[in-house]
């Protein structure tokens, strides 16, 4: 048979298509002994509840799930229809796959435990991050963070297969409902962004190997908080505007790390004189895009240690935050220790 060599011409095409996330997820497989495909599953069953979530998030303004849901969560604040539905989307796609036996999720009082013993991975998620944001169509996100049980296969679940430390996740990710949606993510060998290309229902690699600058020029904090903020973190902001760097503040934690990861700069959720620990969670929030930032070559802390290595004692504990770049977050450090 006559057979030619396939040569790809993209002189006539706008641009190449590219990676998908699912055969970029293959590709990578081997990066894992023994690797058994279960973990690039369950990252492609998140990266489908994802594009579900995306689609609720955009109809929100036309179709009945803006607004308060009409309960508080575990947590004591009022949840929105959407954090209820990214809740259920998720939920939904991590128990029909079947590579996870617990799941924790910041709208769950407690572990969901999927009585599915053969489960490799526990998954921690906070559905819908920046809730704040939903009905003024400002960008929000989801973060995710997975685990290896710790316990033998095939048993019931315990309390340390959930309550590890941020150093142990074996993958980690966000999403973000920007002005398009991205899903971003780490497996422990760099850090790797995809953009959602809607008319193809696919997400295509568009941020290889991100890297954070080492510097920055962006300060995120939310400054209503002034009276209650500690001597330290307001010199620390002080000497920010004295440098001339630019405030910015989404209130999407999501939203405002991913800014800062591409173009330098540092978030602050430190603890206050009202609540000593702050807002931001760990098992949720801080050590997923701690363990991201680090791939990328940033940093992240409370102030004394490494997020990455703090052992949790409950699932709903908070923590203050310090994210971004190297060089920030070290500055932070140093005038935090000259204060003290
Ligand atoms: P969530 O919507 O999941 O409860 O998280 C909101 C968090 C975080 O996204 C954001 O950075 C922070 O709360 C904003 O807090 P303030 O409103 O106190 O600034
Ligand atoms: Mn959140
Ligand atoms: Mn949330």
């Amino acid at each position: 048979m006559k057979t030619k060599p396939y040569i790809q011409d993209d002189n006539v095409l706008a641009y190449a298509v590219g990676t998908t996330l699912d055969r970029f997820i293959k590709s990578k497989q081997a990066d894992f002994p023994f690797a058994t495909g279960e973990l690039s599953q369950l990252l492609r069953d998140i990266a489908l509840a994802a594009k579900i979530v995306s689609r609720e998030i955009s109809r929100a303004g036309l179709v009945n799930v803006a607004g308060a849901y009409g309960h508080t969560n575990v947590q004591g604040e009022e949840q929105q229809k959407l954090d209820v539905i990214a809740n259920i989307r998720f939920t939904r796609a991590l128990t029909k796959g079947g590579e996870v036996c617990a799941i924790v999720s910041e709208e769950e009082d407690e572990v969901i435990d999927l009585q599915n013993s053969r489960g490799k991975y526990v998954v921690a998620i906070d559905p819908l991050d920046g809730s704040s944001n939903i009905d003024v169509n400002v960008s929000i996100g989801t973060i995710f963070s997975i685990y290896r049980r710790v316990t033998p296969i095939g048993y019931p679940i315990q309390e340390e297969d959930v309550l590890q430390q941020g150093k142990q996740q074996v993958a980690a990710g966000y999403v973000l409902y920007g002005s398009s949606t991205m899903l971003v993510y780490t497996t422990g060998f760099g850090v790797y962004g995809f953009t959602y290309e809607r008319s193809l229902g696919e997400f295509f690699l568009s941020h290889p190997d991100i890297k954070a600058p080492v510097d920055g020029h962006i300060y995120t904090i939310n400054e209503g908080l002034q009276p209650y903020l500690e001597d330290d973190v307001l010199e620390y902001v002080a000497h920010c505007k004295q440098k001339g760097a630019s405030a910015r503040y989404i209130g999407s934690l999501v939203a405002d790390f991913h800014r800062n990861m591409l173009k330098g700069g540092i978030y602050l959720y430190p603890g206050t004189k009202k609540a000593p620990l702050g807002k931001i969670r760990l098992m949720y929030e801080a050590n997923a895009l701690a363990f991201i930032a680090e791939q990328a070559g940033a940093k992240a802390t409370n102030g004394k240690n490494r997020i990455l290595d703090i052992v949790p004692t409950s699932l709903h504990q908070r923590t203050p935050l310090f994210i971004g770049s190297e060089k920030m977050i070290e500055e932070l450090g140093s005038l935090m220790k000259q204060i003290k």
